[in-house]
């Protein structure tokens, strides 16, 4: 089976009613990263830190896989697949892709701020101040905030450079390391990225650049490749 590497970004999720980032209205319209998304944020303020990934996890509940995430799990008819994902959302899990890596962290897990290995998947929306490990520490949201490593891109890049087919889904390509992570594909590999507003790309050879929605686009494409 070929090795097919898709990278995903907000733009993935959006056609579920889950907000993006950096698109107008999106999450960094509304909010200062460096005060909801932040540790010095998690010193100065933790309520409003658990507010803001209350209010997303409670979303999360109440959405569901769109037709794109859908679309990518039947690739798995006939490729190995690997997802690497910037989002922290559960839907690629949901629609029954079975091989995901989170790059940013997962919504639905909260860790102990006293030993990161201690990671609990929440069956509920809510994380208070007082929610504490079997150690007696305050739980904190399983998520790679602005200024901490990310510790899955060893991981992530050892896949990526063993693609043999690349999609890149949904993402501004902006943040680092996950934006770094296109300069670790094989030249000669068929690449495709599919975003409504996907930016020019310079210097990458054999991608084609598909301007439409995940949810529209997707389908089609798999289609395409089911059939090679
Ligand atoms: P952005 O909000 O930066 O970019 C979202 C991309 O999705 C844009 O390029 C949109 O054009 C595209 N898009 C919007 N609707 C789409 C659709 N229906 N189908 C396909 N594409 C669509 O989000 P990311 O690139 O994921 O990190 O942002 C990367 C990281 O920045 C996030 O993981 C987050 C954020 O700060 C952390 O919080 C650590």
């Amino acid at each position: 089976m070929k090795k097919l590497v898709i990278l995903t970004g907000a733009g993935m999720s959006a056609e579920s009613g889950v907000k993006t980032f950096r698109d107008s209205d999106g999450l960094w319209q509304n909010h200062r990263f460096e005060e909801v998304a932040s540790p010095v944020a998690w010193q100065r303020d933790p309520e409003l830190v658990l507010e803001f990934y209350n209010q997303r996890r409670k979303q999360l509940f109440e959405v569901g896989p769109n037709a794109g995430h859908l679309a990518l799990v039947r690739l798995e008819e006939k490729y190995d697949v690997h997802i690497v994902t910037q989002n922290v959302d559960d839907l690629h899990e949901r629609a029954g892709s079975s091989n995901v890596l989170h790059l940013h962290g997962e919504l639905k897990k909260v860790r102990s701020t006293l030993d990161p290995s201690m990671i609990y998947t929440l069956d509920h929306w809510e994380l208070k101040l007082g929610d504490t490990c079997e150690k007696g520490s305050q739980l904190r949201p399983h998520i790679v905030w602005f200024g901490e490593a990310v510790d899955m891109i060893g991981p992530a890049v050892e896949v990526v450079a063993e693609a043999e087919i690349c999609m890149v889904i949904g993402t501004s390509m902006v943040v680092y390391p996950a934006a770094g992570l296109i300069n670790y594909v094989k030249d000669k590999i068929p690449k495709y990225y599919v975003d409504p507003k996907a930016f020019h790309v310079q210097g990458i050879r054999n991608l084609e650049v598909i301007k439409e929605k995940a949810g529209i686009a997707l389908p089609e494409l798999v289609d395409k490749l089911l059939k090679q």
